[in-house]
């Protein structure tokens, strides 16, 4: 009987130890919220990629909030040699632009959707956690705006993209509606022996995958508006064989003119996303020293890869420090997808040659 008693008490006090510890835990998960909105605040001024807003490597202060606007337009995109496409951008361009902040941040996100658009958008931010990365509480019709908070909790590079539903889902992401986030560490990246690093430059490749519909004729359709598009161009997807295969969303938008610059001497922090199919990147005439698979920061880098892997619905950084002038072609190495799509930049270096690393010989 005594026996009984002792079990039955400590069992008592056992669940009041649950319950306590449960009341704790409700308490540590919604403090963090609440202190959250007393944090120091600035906004971040995105600009188009390949280009990234302006940032700290290192974080010189604690946490804060990055408040960042995203504003919807749907218009028409030349994706190469006057193919026409009606696309769905964040901000006009074909990746959207880049957000950064550091880990523990909270990114304050507003999604504008002007009342000229046709259509309802949303953002799923794999780099957020709960409500479907955010589309959950983001469904913003025309005319409408609605803002999230949302810790940065992981380090690394995410694919953001629309994602309304159904059908749709496919179509936005297809239709350019994708682009990506760089939460760093705070203390920075580190190399391969987790030594800090830091880029010279860094550039954002959005690599996009169209399905545009022919008339009867082999030409290329064009339509009024995406919702007219819609359809026609979802029925091409259904293939799974894109019709156009580009960097930052056409033909040439990162080669001749446009090439992306560097000396000798630069470490250059490349950072490529693809929503929706999978890539290889490789930079014909260099290497990545590092690259950090998956797009993970929380884990060292790989060093010295001759192409690296970028899956669907992912984006990935890898580092090179050029050491040699010249042209190098930034490709993904299917190149079917390079050479015939356009899935190809190209990265002019200035800087003095090195005959020790390569010469003609004979002429
Ligand atoms: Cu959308």
């Amino acid at each position: 009987m005594k026996i009984l008693l002792i079990f039955l008490f400590s069992l008592i006090l056992g669940c009041s130890n649950v319950s306590q510890s449960t009341v704790k835990d409700e308490t540590i998960q919604v403090q963090p919220s609440a202190k959250s909105e007393d944090l120091p605040r600035i906004t971040q001024q995105l600009v188009p990629p390949p280009y990234l807003p302006l940032h700290e490597q290192v974080a010189s202060s604690g946490p804060k909030i990055i408040e960042v606007n995203l504003e919807v337009l749907e218009k028409e995109l030349d994706v190469g040699q006057g193919v026409m496409v009606q696309v769905l951008t964040f901000n006009g361009s074909v990746p959207g632009p880049m957000i950064v902040a550091h880990q523990d941040d909270y990114i304050e996100l507003t999604l504008n959707n002007p009342a000229t658009n046709q259509l309802r958008h949303t953002i799923d931010l794999h780099a957020a956690t709960g409500a479907l990365g955010g589309a959950g509480l983001m469904k913003v019709d025309p005319g409408e705006s609605k803002t999230i908070r949302f810790k940065a909790t992981k380090a690394g590079v995410f694919v953001y993209h629309c994602a309304p539903g159904g059908a749709q889902i496919p179509f936005h992401v297809a239709s350019g509606m994708n682009g990506a986030i760089m939460i760093l560490p705070r203390e920075g990246l580190k190399d391969n022996k987790g030594n800090l690093i830091q880029y010279d430059k860094a550039y954002y490749i959005g690599e996009q995958d169209f399905y545009i519909p022919k008339n009867g004729d082999g030409t290329y359709k064009s339509f009024n508006s995406p919702l007219i598009a819609m359809h026609e161009t979802v029925e091409v997807m259904k293939g799974l064989i894109p019709t156009h295969l580009v960097f930052n969303g056409s033909k040439g938008s990162l080669t001749g003119k446009n090439a992306l610059t560097a000396a000798v001497g630069d470490k250059v922090l490349f950072v490529h996303s693809q929503a929706n199919r999978d890539s290889r990147p490789h930079l014909i005439g260099g290497h990545a020293d590092l690259v950090w698979q998956g797009g993970s920061f929380s884990t060292l880098p790989v060093t010295d890869y001759e192409t690296w892997f970028v899956p669907g619905g992912a984006a990935v950084a890898a580092l090179y420090e050029f050491i040699l002038p010249g042209t190098y072609v930034y490709v993904n190495h299917n190149l079917i997808e390079a050479i015939l799509f356009g899935a190809a930049a190209h990265v002019e270096v200035t800087g003095d040659w090195n005959d020790d690393l390569m010469v003609q010989v004979e002429k």
